[in-house]
């Protein structure tokens, strides 16, 4: 009776501990190289995130702390990949096998499966020393000379000149020539001026304007 009662209590007792080894869990850390800056854009930017093959575990969120530590609390036995993201720093995964009494570390390999493993590597985790990436790219001003440029652009600003220059450069000129320009346009029965005025008034500068704007 005595030895049943023993037996009861002591099985109740490796249950608790048991369930208290089960909330608690363990937790993984890691550590970011100690020559990199950690800038505050950095930190605000940067976390790791662990996830399970089994998907009955949420996956965890990790950010740097003051120390350039980062841990996840209360991880419970299984297989895991932690993934770095940032947008300063290379993205990075490793494969987790934390196991009853010892927790193991990988190199990820992408797209070859969970089951297989690449390198052994070094636990805690320490992130290698890489080049900051800086993805700030130059935002697209609004440039008169880019405009200019714009093959669309010069075709109506050589119009424009020919339309204001032509009558001047007529007006300049003796009778005689004028009489013979003016019997040569009537013979190709197309008069340029209206032509390019035509095209002139074809090209909507609005529209061409919201189409440059909108590529940026
Ligand atoms: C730890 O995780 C388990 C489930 O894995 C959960 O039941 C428990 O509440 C968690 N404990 C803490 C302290 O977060
Ligand atoms: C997760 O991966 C481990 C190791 O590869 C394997 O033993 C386990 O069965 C997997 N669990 C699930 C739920 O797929």
């Amino acid at each position: 009776m005595l030895k049943n009662i023993a037996r009861s209590i002591v099985t109740l007792l490796l249950l608790l501990i048991g369930s208290v080894n089960l909330t608690s869990g363990y937790t993984l850390r890691g550590t970011l190289p100690s020559n990199l800056q950690l800038s505050p854009k950095l930190i605000e930017s940067t976390y790791f995130t662990l996830e399970s093959n089994n998907t009955a575990i949420a996956d965890k969120k990790a950010f740097i702390q003051r120390n350039r530590d980062f841990a996840f609390h209360n991880v419970s036995v299984g297989s895991y990949v932690v993934n770095l993201h940032s947008i300063n720093l290379q993205q990075l995964s490793y494969r987790i096998n934390i196991e009853e009494d010892s927790v193991k570390v990988y190199d990820y390999i992408a797209g070859n499966g969970w089951e297989s493993l690449g390198h052994r590597v070094p636990y805690p985790i320490e992130i290698p020393a890489t080049p900051l990436i800086n993805y700030e790219v130059p935002r697209e001003t609004f440039s008169l000379i880019e405009m200019i440029k714009n093959p669309m652009i010069l075709m109506s600003l050589a119009s424009l000149v020919m339309v204001f220059a032509l009558p001047n450069i007529l007006n300049n000129l003796d009778p005689e020539t004028v009489q013979a320009l003016q019997a040569k346009q009537a013979r190709a029965g197309n008069n340029d001026v209206n032509h390019i005025q035509k095209k002139i008034n074809d090209f909507d500068m609005a529209e061409f304007l919201a189409k440059k704007t909108s590529r940026s």
